[in-house]
């Protein structure tokens, strides 16, 4: 397994719908073992490929104890809305508030590409709906109003002037950053 760079705000890989995978195969298996230890190292509960640079409907979530593979996820159900603070291993250190449906019921295919589906509520659901809009180009600051999005936005920008890229080194004992 090998940690893989984040991509961060700005790269235009965030901003790509990504494709579906048509077999989950030794590559796909290899991409989420990576992304799971690259989550772990940045002390995240969810991931998507796009935020590695690679442009696949592949995603993770560790939240509660419960750690699973998304392949090819969508949402089935939803149903309620709660707004509560949210963060991206892909804009460290900038948070706002979304909406987002209470309970979602999720279908995807795991690891060895088999169908399952599943019921969440709370932050898993919420997990789960950030993770899905990444592998559609949509970020969390795209749920905000625009005035608080180019508060963010400019507070991002400062802070990111001197930046080379648009790409992040994990490191394996990262500050925490929650
Ligand atoms: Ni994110």
């Amino acid at each position: 397994m090998s940690l893989l760079p984040l991509h961060l705000l700005g790269s235009p890989v965030l901003r790509q719908h990504s494709d579906p995978v048509k077999a989950v195969d030794d590559e796909v298996r290899r991409l989420i073992d990576d992304m799971f230890e690259t989550m772990d190292a940045a002390r995240g509960i969810g991931l998507a490929a796009n935020q590695v640079g690679i442009s696949r409907r592949v995603a993770i979530v560790d939240v509660d104890h419960d750690r699973f593979a998304m392949v090819n996820p969508r949402i089935v159900e939803a149903e309620g809305r709660v707004v509560a603070e949210e963060g991206c291993l892909s804009i460290p250190e900038i948070y706002g508030d979304v909406a987002r449906a209470e309970r979602v019921v999720l279908e995807a295919l795991d690891a060895n590409g088999l169908p399952y589906r599943k019921e969440a509520t709370g932050l898993k659901a919420r997990a789960i709906q950030h993770e899905i809009d990444h592998l559609d180009g949509i970020l969390f600051l795209d749920h905000l109003s625009l005035i608080k999005r180019q508060m963010l936005l400019a507070k991002w920008r400062r802070e990111h002037k001197d930046d080379a890229g648009h790409t992040k080194e994990v490191s394996e004992a990262p500050a925490r950053s929650e």
